[in-house]
C-alpha cells in the first residue's frame, strides 16, 4: 500500500501539513508574487522524481528550466526525463491539458505518476475575469476535474494561487473565491517581508490554523530561519 502522504521535499512544510501532501486531495499554496510558491512546487516535484516517480507539471506562468536545475542539482537532466511539462497559454488549453494529463496517469508502462502540480491554477483565469461568473464556473470545472484525477489515481494534487486585494473586506485573499477554497483540503499562505518568508496553515482537516514557519529562499530550495 502506498503511504497516505507524499513528501514535499521540505521537512518543515511536511510537518506543517501533518506529514506531507495528502493523496486524493488538492493542496493549495497561495501568496503574492515572489513569495516562494513555485520554489515549493519544484521542491515537491524533485522529491517525487528522486523517489523514482513521474510527475505532471502544468505551468501557466513560464517554467524556469534554470530554477528546476538549481533545485534538482546534479541529476537534473536525468530527473527531467520523468517530468511531464504542460504549458497552456489560455484557459481553454488549460482544460485540454488536464485531459492530456489523464492520458499519462492511465499509462501503465514506465514510472507511475505520483504527483500532479498546477502552478498557477489562476493565472489564466485572471485573464478571463471580465467574463465574471462564466470564468468562475470554468475554473470550478477545472478544479473538479483535477480532484477527480487525484481520487481516481490515488495521487496528491498541488496547486498555487495568486492573491488580490479584497477591498470590501480590506484584506488580501486568494483568487477563485470560495470555489477554490472549498475544493482545497489543505491551504497554505505565503507571506513575504523583505527576504524572510512565512508559510502559514490556513486550512487543514486535522491541524490547527495559524501554525507557521519562517524561511528564506536559497539556490536549492528553502532554508528555515
Ligand atoms: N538561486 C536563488 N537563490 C536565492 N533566491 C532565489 C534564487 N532563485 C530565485 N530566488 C528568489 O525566489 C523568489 C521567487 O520565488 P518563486 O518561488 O518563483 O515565487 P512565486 O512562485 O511565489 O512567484 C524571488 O524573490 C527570487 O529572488
Ligand atoms: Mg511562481
Amino acid at each position: 500500500m502506498k503511504p497516505e502522504r507524499v513528501s514535499t521535499g521540505s521537512l518543515p512544510l511536511d510537518d506543517l501539513l501533518g506529514g506531507g501532501l495528502e493523496r486524493r486531495t488538492i493542496t493549495q499554496i497561495y501568496g503574492e508574487p515572489a513569495s516562494g510558491k513555485s520554489t515549493l512546487c519544484l521542491m515537491a516535484v524533485v522529491a517525487s522524481l528522486r523517489a523514482g516517480n513521474s510527475v505532471i507539471y502544468i505551468d501557466t506562468e513560464g517554467f524556469s528550466v534554470e530554477r528546476f536545475k538549481q533545485i534538482a542539482g546534479e541529476n537534473a537532466g536525468q530527473l527531467a526525463n520523468r517530468l511531464y511539462l504542460f504549458e497552456p497559454i489560455d484557459f481553454a488549453q488549460q482544460g485540454t491539458m488536464i485531459a492530456d494529463a489523464e492520458g499519462l496517469l492511465r499509462k501503465s508502462d514506465g514510472a507511475p505518476v505520483d504527483l500532479l502540480v498546477m502552478d498557477s491554477a489562476t493565472a489564466l483565469y485572471r485573464t478571463e475575469l471580465d467574463l465574471g461568473r462564466e470564468a468562475v464556473r470554468k475554473l470550478s470545472h477545472h478544479m473538479i476535474r483535477l480532484l477527480g484525477l487525484a481520487k481516481k489515481y490515488d495521487i496528491p494534487v498541488l496547486i498555487t494561487n495568486q492573491i488580490y486585494m479584497d477591498v470590501e473586506r480590506d484584506r488580501v485573499a486568494g483568487l477563485g473565491g470560495t470555489a477554490l477554497e472549498h475544493i482545497s483540503k489543505a491551504i497554505i499562505r505565503l507571506e513575504k517581508k523583505d527576504s524572510i518568508r512565512r508559510a502559514m496553515l490556513r486550512k487543514h482537516r486535522s491541524r490547527p490554523e495559524g501554525l507557521s514557519f519562517d524561511f528564506v529562499i536559497t539556490k536549492n530550495g528553502i532554508r528555515t530561519v
